[in-house]
């Protein structure tokens, strides 16, 4: 019988989404930047993948923030500080590589992208890539993580929908003026992280400045490992699995249509679970 993993530490930091600090050795140990983890929160609840936000080897920690949209994610949300999470599979996904070419690696996170794009510029900006950031949330209460990214950016812009806080209106919006600027210069790259919709605009405005893009798409996936074809994706004309292949796909070559049909999938189950 599962002993769980147990959680060192909560932090809630919008009024929908908390961080969770989840002891994990062996998974820290493992982790790479872009990497997720499935969970189970206890008996009663399904295996979801959420992303590795952070990880520590030394102290054997994971970190994971997660934003509470539907029954499995409040189940999480309600857990607190010295309970358990019953499972934990991971380090799962393959880790995100930059295109060679990258000297400004431009990242766009709506949502909790924001903190699965963490590790990631963390990660490129240890290794001298030149990174930015650019973070959208609803209004100024549902931002997050900006501090952190902005230690490892050189520029960081947060964008609300209602103007409540930074750049008014979306990611999107910004990201075409940054794109504007930087017009002709070689060696730019965006990775997205968000919302299925906002990756689908980003894909459309990188493809007209012929920019380089990655998105890490998050289909329905339940196993994890590749067997159940939950996480089918098409590709450049190719059935890919997001969870063993991905979960960052060539933003231009996404069936981005297909994503968004499949997603739906399960919605009367979703709206059912959510009353019940
Ligand atoms: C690789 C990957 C990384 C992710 N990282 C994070 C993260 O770091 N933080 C975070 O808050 N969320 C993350 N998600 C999304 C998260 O898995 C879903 O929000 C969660 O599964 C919703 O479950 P629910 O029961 O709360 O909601 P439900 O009401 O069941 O579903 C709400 C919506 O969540 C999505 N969803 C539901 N079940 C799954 C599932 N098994 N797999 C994937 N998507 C599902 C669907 O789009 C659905 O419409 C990630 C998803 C993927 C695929
Ligand atoms: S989740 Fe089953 S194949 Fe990817």
């Amino acid at each position: 019988m599962s002993q769980g993993f147990r959680i060192l530490k909560k932090e809630r930091l919008t009024p929908v989404t908390n961080r969770f600090v989840l002891e994990a050795p062996w998974v820290a140990r493992a982790a790479r930047p872009g990497q997720f983890v499935i969970v189970r929160v206890h008996e009663h609840g399904e295996r979801i993948p959420v992303t590795i936000a952070d990880f520590d080897p030394a102290q054997g920690t994971v970190t994971v923030v997660v934003q509470e949209v539907g029954r499995t994610s409040k189940l999480f949300g309600a857990l607190t500080e010295g309970g358990v999470v019953l499972d934990l599979v991971g380090p799962l996904g393959e880790p995100f590589r930059a295109g060679r070419g990258g000297k400004l690696v431009i990242g766009v996170g709506g949502g909790f992208g924001a903190a699965a794009l963490y590790p990631v510029v963390r990660s490129l900006h240890q290794q001298g890539v030149k990174v930015e950031a650019i973070i959208g949330a609803r209004s100024r209460e549902f931002v997050i993580l900006e501090g952190e990214l902005g230690r490892v950016c050189e520029r960081l812009t947060t964008c609300t929908d209602d103007g409540s806080y930074g750049f008014r209106g979306f990611v999107t919006d910004c990201l075409k003026l940054r794109l504007e600027e930087l017009k002709g210069q070689d060696g730019v790259e965006v990775v997205a992280v968000g919302p299925m919709p906002m990756m689908r605009a980003v894909a459309g405005l990188t493809a007209a400045y012929h920019v380089p893009t990655q998105v890490s798409l998050d289909p329905i996936m339940i196993d994890g490992t590749g067997m159940c074809g939950g996480c089918r994706v098409t590709v450049a004309s190719e059935v890919k699995f997001a969870c063993v292949d991905g979960p960052f796909f060539d933003a231009h070559q996404v069936d981005f249509a297909e994503c968004v049909r499949r997603g739906k999938m399960y919605a009367c189950e979703e709206a059912a679970a959510r009353a019940a």
